[in-house]
């Protein structure tokens, strides 16, 4: 049996009053552009979506137009097919031009896009932060089969992911910031697509309080009137 997602690690957008912690999102991008975008695309979040955590509008556009992988595109020429560095306006391109080819580069298992993954799965980001965290030797005379990686996270036990953060300062973060081990990394990014699949949670959350405050309060007053109105019912 897998094991349930790692409730342990707390992030700073849990609870009803949660919100994002800015620079972890920054950092948790540069871990999906050095790290996870090699294999899996980011199709529903635009570059120019980036200003929101914080980024210049200079700095999309040299996000955009540095992207390792190209938009697909039209030869204007001749019509045909072809591919053009993004710009601030297109949605984060992967690395594959369709399912055949991200399957052939993956021994037949398919990277999906990871705009909406922390919602897709039960835990979100905790399961994300899980799967990063949760490779582990198998138990003895457990047969991992051929290209699988063993991880009790996984509802399947046996990923076709490999390992993708294995080494403390596999990205180099900005001066200031936590040092980047392992863990720190996989905290980092899971916050990051939780922001991609949820960009106004820290609005949402903010909103909540002062609109129940709200009713509240408007339901005394209306109790109050109602009792004023027909005081005495006769
Ligand atoms: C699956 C995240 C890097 C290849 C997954 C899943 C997650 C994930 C959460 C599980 C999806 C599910 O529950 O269905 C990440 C993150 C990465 C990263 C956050 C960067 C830190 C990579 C890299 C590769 C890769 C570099 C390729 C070398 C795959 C493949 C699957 C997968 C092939 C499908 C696994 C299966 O269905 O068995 N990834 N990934 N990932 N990832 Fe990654």
């Amino acid at each position: 049996y897998h094991l349930p997602p790692r409730e342990e690690v707390r992030f700073s957008f849990d609870g009803p009053l949660g919100r994002f912690d800015e620079q972890q999102l920054q950092r948790g991008f540069q871990v999906y552009r050095e790290v996870c975008s090699t294999c899996h695309g980011l199709g529903q979040v635009a570059f120019r979506s980036l200003r929101d955590i914080g980024y210049s509008e200079a700095e999309v556009r040299a996000i955009a137009d540095q992207w390792p992988h190209q938009v697909p595109s039209i030869n204007p020429d001749t019509g045909e097919a072809a591919t053009r560095k993004a710009i601030p306006a297109d949605h984060i391109p992967g690395p594959y031009a369709n399912d055949t080819m991200a399957r052939a580069a993956n021994n037949n298992a398919l990277p999906p896009d990871l705009s909406l993954m922390a919602k897709a799965r039960e835990g979100g980001p905790h399961y994300i932060y899980s799967i990063l965290t949760g490779f582990r030797n198998p138990p003895a005379g457990y047969e991992v089969p051929q290209g699988l990686h063993y991880n009790p996270y996984f509802p399947n036990l046996n990923i076709a992911m490999p390992p993708p953060l294995t080494a403390d300062g596999q990205v180099t973060y900005a001066p200031g910031n936590p040092r980047p081990t392992v863990d720190q990394m996989a905290q980092d990014v899971s916050a990051f697509l939780m922001w991609a699949a949820e960009p106004n949670l820290t609005t949402r959350h903010a909103v909540g309080l002062p609109v129940l405050v709200f009713l509240l309060i408007a339901t005394i007053l209306a109790y109050l009137s109602y009792q004023n109105i027909w005081h005495g019912g006769d």
